[in-house]
């Protein structure tokens, strides 16, 4: 049996510089994907997989994060007054309960790996969950579902996968597979951001991890890897032969940290709506 994975960690303090100026003030998890910003669809991803601590590792902007999510009781009030059940609802959807809604700075924004470094003490000894809220994952079940359930079956690291252009791996930490089973695949290693002629395989790591808490212990190392940066791929990597490494392939995925992946997430969650389907579709015939 392993051991359930109830925290999940998101790094919220990124500095969003593909989407500046819209993320000067505001971080690029709080834009929104046609009513809900990105951090809602991944908090909402996690809830579906059974995870009960919420770990928000914040820069700039930080409190934004809690008061998305946490209690308004004067805008409750003038929705029950109003009688707008609806919007009552939506907004009472989005409470993370107070003891079990945590936030932690990033002093600097030194990469991911050292976001999620940031949050070693408030997981402490126990497997958890990654989710960067700029990726969307549309899948049915959750991605982060999806990825639970198998990791009951393997337990150790795993990543979320997408098989992107070979002329795209340099942007990504790509797996180096041992074994393809379809679905999932195991790994024998993974590299950051390799050109396109050293890549292993297509196969590119997306935001989502299931990860056990020794890959706190060569993150604190503070190695900077690719850009510069303290890379999570690379502290991951490093625990291959120690911990078994498993990628699971996802469809499709948008990637709203760019402005294209950004606007395909708010056309293709429109179209995914019956109360918006027919009007977006009407609307977009008229760019032909
Ligand atoms: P990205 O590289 O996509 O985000 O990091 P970024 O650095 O904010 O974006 P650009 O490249 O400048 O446009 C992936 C995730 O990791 C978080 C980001 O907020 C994002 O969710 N992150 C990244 C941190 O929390 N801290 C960091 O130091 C770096």
């Amino acid at each position: 049996m392993v051991e359930p994975v109830l925290k999940a960690v998101f790094p919220v303090a990124g500095l969003g510089t593909r989407f500046l100026p819209a993320t000067k003030a505001l971080p690029k998890e709080m834009l929104t994907v046609v009513d809900k910003p990105l951090i809602q669809y991944a908090v909402e991803e996690a809830r579906e997989a059974g995870i009960e601590d919420f770990i928000f590792v914040t820069g700039a902007g930080g409190e934004l994060f809690k008061s998305h999510f946490g209690p308004a009781a004067g805008l409750e009030e003038a929705l029950r007054e109003r009688g707008n059940d609806e919007a009552l609802a939506s907004v009472l959807d989005c409470l993370i309960d107070e003891d079990h809604m945590h936030v932690t700075p990033q002093s600097r924004p030194l990469g991911l790996g050292h976001a999620v470094g940031c949050a070693r003490g408030l997981v402490g000894d126990a497997p958890f969950a990654v989710l960067l809220a700029d990726d969307i994952i549309l899948a049915r079940p959750g991605g982060l579902r999806q990825m639970v359930d198998a990791y009951g079956e393997t337990g150790g690291n795993i990543v979320a996968l997408e098989d992107v252009p070979r002329e795209m791996t340099a942007r990504y930490g790509v797996m180096d597979v041992e074994e393809d089973l379809g679905h999932m695949v195991r790994a024998r290693g993974l590299v950051e951001k390799p050109e396109p002629k050293d890549a292993p395989s297509t196969l590119a790591v997306i935001g989502r991890y299931i990860l056990q808490p020794e890959v706190f212990g060569h993150l604190a190392r503070g190695e900077k890897g690719a850009g510069g940066e303290i890379q999570l791929t690379d502290a991951i990597a490093a625990t291959i032969g120690q911990i078994p490494l498993h990628g699971i392939r996802f469809e499709k995925r948008y990637d709203c940290g760019n402005r294209l992946g950004f606007i395909e997430a708010n056309i293709a969650i429109a179209l995914a709506r019956d109360d918006l389907r027919d009007s977006v579709r009407q609307m977009l015939e008229a760019y032909p």
